[in-house]
């Protein structure tokens, strides 16, 4: 039995005072999520990550948004796993599409950072996504089933098994354009039998997320679908607010 998932990433946003204020805020919501079966948590800046580590509930998932493959060296600007792993992190975002149209993040960046992650015992949220002119030209499974296979290739089952995998269409990241859940149920079920065809009935225990323009008023939705198995959520994960109205809209 998959449990369900709701992580907010943040991308470029709290200064880690405001990170504070919402770690400790939370605290109630982490219990609550923890009552009812679910995996709460945030994907914070670098600067932010001790701080929520801190102040946020134990049961709080405090996710990376990044990490480099190397472990040090001359990489000027890069955090390394070993850093995070200092602070308690074991969880990162890897090939968020932001990442991938503004920093080269390529599939096989992203296989190299999930090999160090699986090295070390550490859990990627492997987020995939068709662009706008992919989707209108009915290339959605092909990007897609490329992103899995190439990001994944050569792992065995023992290493996926605490993956995640986010599909966030890119065309509905931050626009307010979401995918239908019936969009979201096609790729996601898609994403989950791309990975049984790799890795076997794993595939049945690797949670599958949607991520673009999830809502309080939408999530319900997308989480009643067979194979969405939570949702990675930029805007509406900002405001502690909305926050506890995404967790409480799922219970
Ligand atoms: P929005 O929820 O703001 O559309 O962002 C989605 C996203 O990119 C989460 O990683």
């Amino acid at each position: 039995m998959r449990r369900k998932l709701l992580l907010g990433n943040w991308k470029m946003n709290k200064l880690a005072s405001e990170a504070k204020e919402f770690a400790i805020a939370s605290r109630p919501l982490a219990e609550l999520a923890k009552k009812n079966n679910i995996d709460l948590g945030v994907g914070p800046t670098y600067l932010s990550l001790a701080t929520v580590k801190e102040f946020a509930s134990k049961d709080m998932i405090v996710a990376a948004q990044n990490c480099h493959y190397k472990e040090s060296g001359a990489y000027t600007g890069e955090v390394s796993i070993p850093m995070l792993k200092e602070f308690g992190i074991d969880w990162v975002i890897i090939g968020h599409s932001e990442r991938r149209a503004y920093d080269n993040e390529t599939n096989q960046k992203c296989h190299d950072k999930m090999a160090a992650l699986f090295a070390n015992k550490m859990v990627p949220v492997y987020c995939v996504g068709e662009t706008l002119a992919e989707f209108e030209a009915l290339k959605t499974k092909e990007v897609v089933g490329k992103q899995v296979r190439e990001g994944l290739e050569g792992f065995t089952s023992e290493d996926v098994k605490d993956l995640v995998v986010a599909y966030e269409p890119v065309w509905s990241i931050g626009t307010g354009k979401n995918a239908s859940s019936a969009i979201a149920q096609d790729i996601c079920h898609f994403v989950r039998e791309t990975l049984r065809d790799m890795f076997g009935k794993v595939a049945d225990e690797i949670r599958v997320l949607y991520g673009g323009s999830v809502k309080p008023v939408n999530v319900k939705e997308y989480l009643s679908c067979p194979d969405v198995d939570g949702a990675l959520v930029g805007g509406a994960s900002l405001k502690i607010e909305s926050y506890e109205e995404l967790l409480r809209n799922i219970l």
